[in-house]
């Protein structure tokens, strides 16, 4: 996969040099390059923003730096995604099918948001997301890029040491993960559960199972009647 993220604070975008894409990167599974957008600003105070037609508060990011920036990466036949709060919501299934692509270009907003007609010409090159990371307002798009490619790139095929791991996590069954344990089996007079020290392969699943079950009902009772491992036991047994 190639990633190319376009931001007038790349040095937001630094954590991409360490940690899991930095891991991705030396496995070769990933290329990364992070653009400052003021590169294809033309006037000598790099203007990238400007008053919104229509008047109201704050500045809207103009067209041209990024029509440019699109053009000199060729972002034709790329999925171009935009981070902004009017976005649709990100989730682990958008991150599962967004791995399966081969180039990434992220627009990262600040300010009011980017002129609309930004959107509007990607769109016209390329396929066009608009995502959000959250019900939340941030101060630009950088912190949602930073987390959206953290979830893509784990997912790339090759990534996980043991992909495992990935098939028991969080929503990944569209449930929250159960809680976990490791050693010693007494903490500060708190037990491990003795289930888990039982050595009943049958008999933890069914209590991991129950304990995600009863966590998603909690936490996130949203998620679980879209969830395809919850049966009607499952709930009722929660009364
Ligand atoms: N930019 C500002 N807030 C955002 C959010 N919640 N998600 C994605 N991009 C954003």
């Amino acid at each position: 996969m190639r990633i190319d993220v376009l931001s007038i604070f790349p040095d937001y975008l630094a954590p991409l040099e360490l940690s899991l894409p930095g891991k991705a990167r030396a496995k070769g599974l990933l290329e990364l390059a992070v653009h400052d957008l003021r590169q294809w600003t033309t006037d000598k105070h790099h203007t990238t923003d400007d008053t919104p037609y229509g008047g109201g508060a704050g500045m809207v990011m103009k067209p041209e730096p990024f029509g440019a920036a699109f053009d000199d990466l060729g972002i034709d036949g790329a999925t171009v995604i935009f981070t902004t709060p009017s976005g649709a919501p990100f989730n682990q299934e958008m991150a599962r099918e967004l791995a399966t692509h081969d180039r990434l270009v992220f627009a990262c907003g600040r300010y009011e948001g980017i002129d609309q007609r930004v959107i509007d010409h990607a769109a016209s090159r390329a396929d066009v997301r608009e995502i959000s990371i959250g019900d939340y307002v941030l101060n630009g798009g950088e912190v949602a890029a930073l987390a959206i490619t953290e979830a893509v790139v784990r997912l790339l095929p090759g990534f996980m040491g043991n992909p495992d791991s990935l098939v028991e996590e969080s929503h990944e069954d569209g449930l929250l993960e159960y809680p976990v344990f490791t050693k010693p089996a007494e903490w500060r007079g708190l037990d491990v559960p003795p289930v888990l020290l039982s050595g009943n392969h049958k008999a933890i699943a069914q209590w991991r199972h129950d304990q995600a079950v009863r966590r998603t009902a909690d936490r996130r009772p949203d998620l679980l009647h879209g969830s395809a491992v919850v049966g009607i036991g499952d709930l009722s047994d929660l009364e």
